[in-house]
């Protein structure tokens, strides 16, 4: 086993992950109001929003309102998705200095979620690497479903290492590995993040865990036990995928960093001013928290 990290960096994403999947669309200036806040809690990587279609995910039409609206604060990365050129040309009109790329372990999701094969995204993603390149633009690549898929079943561990070798050797400086449907279990994402960090090296891994069935902290101890210091979270617990049968919230973010603080892993995250905007989110959102903490917090 390797020893613990001695800081984590999270990415919180939550604007984008949370937001994509709420059934009613939030007015463009709470996401301002939302990231803003974020801004302001010590997050150093805050994804902002999708340049997706927006047929797709209507909840994120406004992506180019919401990037131009938010006050961009030095030192603070604001990654915004793009699953084709023409996504990545709408983003660095927006001001975009940072993209996601996204495809998944499974075939059979991907195509529901991106309307390609596996190999097909990865053509598309070539020109916008290179785009990015020329442009100076960092390029984070996302594998989805590397504990399972609600389509498919089983995903093969081999079929995340080839998806994630690939989106690293194409130039992604990191690659989140995503457990889309919080379906993995302590185990089983040790092994899978082993097998991947034996063709990308661990400092470019970074882990993203949706908590459908309360795993997601338990995970994310396992893997940081197995080197990981990236770890993927949204505020609040919101997110899920709309293309992902059965995804609901990822971890919650104050909840991680509360853990994480506790056994003396450094996040650089003001928790209670994390935990009063993740709650300022939830009276947005007109539901209760998933966070545990933040209850706690609340009830005290
Ligand atoms: P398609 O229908 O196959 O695309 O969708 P197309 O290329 O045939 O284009 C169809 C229409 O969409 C055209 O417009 C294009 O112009 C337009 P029309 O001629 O019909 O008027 N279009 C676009 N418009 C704006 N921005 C764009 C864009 N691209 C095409 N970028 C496509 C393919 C990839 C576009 C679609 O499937 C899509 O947008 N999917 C996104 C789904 C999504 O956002 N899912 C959630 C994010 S992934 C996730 O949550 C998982 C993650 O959190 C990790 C984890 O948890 O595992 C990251
Ligand atoms: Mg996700």
């Amino acid at each position: 086993m390797n020893t613990l990290p001695a800081s984590v960096r999270i990415v919180e994403v939550g604007a984008r992950d949370g937001l994509q999947n709420e059934k009613t669309i939030i007015p463009a200036a709470t996401k301002i109001a939302l990231i803003d806040r974020l801004s302001d809690t010590g997050l150093r990587t805050i994804e902002a929003t999708s340049f997706v279609s927006p047929k797709w995910v209507p909840q994120l039409a406004d992506a180019a309102e919401v990037f131009a609206g938010i006050a961009k604060k030095p030192g603070v990365s604001y990654p915004v998705l793009v699953p084709n050129l023409q996504g990545y040309e709408r983003a660095a009109e927006a001001g975009a200095r940072e993209v996601a790329i996204f495809t998944a372990a499974s075939e059979a999701f991907n195509r529901k979620n991106i309307n390609a094969s596996i190999d097909e995204s990865i053509e598309r993603f070539e020109p916008v690497l290179e785009r990015a390149k020329a442009d100076g633009t960092k390029v984070r690549g996302y594998v989805s479903t590397v504990l399972g898929c609600p389509y498919q079943g089983e995903v093969p561990v081999a079929d995340v290492v080839r998806v994630a070798k690939k989106l690293h050797e194409l130039g992604c400086y990191e690659i989140s590995l995503g457990d889309t449907i919080g379906i993995g279990t302590p185990g089983k994402a040790r092994a899978m993040l082993r097998a991947v960090a034996g063709e990308v090296p661990m400092a470019a891994l970074a882990v993203h865990f949706h908590d459908t069935r309360g795993q997601a902290l338990a995970n994310i101890l396992a893997c940081l036990e197995e080197g990981v210091a990236v770890v993927d979270s949204s505020v609040s617990g919101t997110g899920g995928c709309p293309y992902a049968k059965g995804a609901t919230g990822n971890v919650a973010t104050e909840d991680v960093v509360y853990m994480l603080e506790g056994m003396g892993i450094a996040t650089g995250v003001d928790l209670p001013k994390l935990i009063e905007t993740g709650l300022w989110l939830s009276a947005q959102l007109g539901r209760q928290t998933s966070s545990a903490v933040a209850r706690a917090s609340a009830a005290a």
